[in-house]
């Protein structure tokens, strides 16, 4: 049985046999791009990187096939917020299964969905009220975008570089992560994006030099998206969306200057754009409140959610302010956006169960608190090593360290993230570097994770920094 709340216990290789064994079963059957395999991997970056096969997990720990125990920092993709196989997740899991698993979502909903989406809106920002379910995070997206051409009537959407917001068509014409991503798919992508670059303090767009001062970051960004949106050659008027992340996830743990938010929302008004937010990632108390946009106190027209909100379930929603969706129209019986599984009873029930959890254990505030702990411990490790860790990134646990090559030139050092996510993981850490280079070590575990646990982590931190940056 797994405590959760266990040190790593690593008893073959890793990965191990079974492990081996497995992943050469699955690569005979699965699409070869998707499974990663040993020698695959390795002939590209020269570093082993196998996946282990996962058996089970709960709390903090994950177990793999070969009986190895691990820490999980990664939250498994930031989806295991209160913990992996929560009691009260699996518990109305098993009542729910009993019941009823499948419903009609737009046609015969289930009662459980009813349940969830009433509890949704009253977590969610006061004028978000109203919601569409989907299955994935991109399906939110997706939603949002829709309901923001329906709003406007205008199919152009602002977007940013780095930003992730999924990969299915619409989603991906949004998303700017990484280049091979999209050219293959370029003509069938949303040819309405713009794409303006996010005001990273540490990387300064628009030719600023480092150490430019944040708000004047800010200020150069929002002047140039104004001067786009007023530039009578720039097809502006089709725009009628924007669409970002509060804190870029994927992209790198990136936070905007303050007040960027809050001069975005003042452009949307300006401009009658609908302004969304997509807080897949930072939603549901990972950066320490329970969306990251009450950071700023800026409420978007729609806000993206997905990820930790199904405790495992994929389960996602775009929830926004009436007069937005209402501009769908009133459903007359068959719904123009709906899918097969929308408002998936299970997922529904389980979902419920992660916000009673968050809410009644206060999950936001401690998240907050042990946060500034964290970073306090990982500026030390900074400290330690200034050469290649340039910058802290973050908020709540939601963390990062900027990798790089050097501090004069703040050239980011994917590979060091690529080696020291291996050598945690041979300990039994497991980390994941995220950044368009994948140069940033992301943190983001569980909130559950131990005071022990995270001493471990930054034991082994300390030696993998050691080891990479002697050598
Ligand atoms: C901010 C953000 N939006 C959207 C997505 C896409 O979610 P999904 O992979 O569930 O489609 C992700 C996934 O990492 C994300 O981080």
């Amino acid at each position: 049985m797994l405590s959760g709340e266990s040190l790593p216990k690593i008893v073959s290789a890793i990965p191990g046999p079974q492990s081996i064994a497995m992943v050469d079963e699955l690569a005979r059957s699965e699409c070869p791009a998707i499974t990663a395999r040993r020698a695959r991997r390795a002939a590209e970056t020269g570093v082993g990187q196998d996946p282990i096969v996962w058996k089970r997990a709960k709390g903090a720990n994950i177990e793999d096939v070969d009986g190895n125990i691990y820490v999980d920092f990664t939250g498994a993709f930031a989806v295991a917020g209160i913990g992996h196989t929560h009691p009260r997740v699996v518990e109305a899991a098993q009542r729910q299964s009993e019941e009823l698993i499948h419903a009609m979502g737009d046609v015969y909903p289930s009662e459980a969905k009813i349940r969830f989406t009433r509890r949704l809106a009253d977590v969610a920002p006061a004028e978000l009220t109203h919601a569409i379910l989907g299955l994935s995070g991109a399906s939110a997206v997706e939603a949002a975008l829709k309901t923001a051409a329906v709003h406007t009537g205008r199919p152009g959407v602002i977007a940013f570089w780095g930003g992730y917001h999924g990969l299915s068509y619409g989603a991906l014409g949004a998303t700017a992560y990484r280049d091979n991503f999209r050219r293959p798919f370029m003509s069938q992508l949303n040819p309405w994006v713009t794409h303006l670059p996010y005001p990273d303090t540490y990387r300064p767009p628009f030719g600023l030099p480092p150490g430019t001062d944040p708000q004047a970051i800010s200020q150069a960004t929002i002047a140039h998206l104004r001067e786009m949106l007023r530039g009578p050659a720039s097809g502006a008027e089709m725009i009628g969306a924007i669409l970002i992340e509060p804190i870029q996830g994927r992209g790198g743990e990136i936070e905007p200057p303050p007040g960027f938010l809050a001069a975005l929302k003042e452009v949307c008004e300006e401009f009658g754009l609908v302004l969304i937010f997509d807080e897949i990632y930072t939603g549901f108390g990972r950066t320490g409140t329970m969306f990251a946009c009450e950071h700023e106190g800026v409420t978007p027209d729609i806000l993206c959610v997905g990820k930790a909100l199904g405790g495992g379930f994929p389960l996602s929603a775009a929830i926004g302010r009436r007069e937005v969706m209402d501009s769908w129209g009133n459903s007359s019986g068959e719904s123009v956006h709906t899918s097969t599984f929308l408002g998936n009873p299970l997922g529904c029930a389980m979902a419920e169960a992660v916000l009673d959890v968050l809410i009644e254990e206060d999950w936001p505030r401690r998240v907050a608190q042990k946060g500034r702990e964290v970073r306090t411990r990982l500026e030390a490790l900074q400290a330690r090593f200034p050469e290649r860790i340039g910058l802290v990134r973050g908020r709540g646990l939601m963390l990062g360290l900027e990798l790089i090559k050097d501090p004069a030139t703040r050239a980011p050092d994917g590979a060091l993230g690529l080696g020291i996510m291996g050598y945690c993981r041979d300990r039994g850490y497991l980390v994941l570097p995220s950044g368009q280079h994948g140069h940033v070590l992301a943190l983001s575990p569980p909130f559950v994770i131990t005071d022990q646990q995270w001493d471990g982590l930054f034991e082994v931190l300390e030696e993998a920094l050691a080891h990479f940056c002697s050598a």
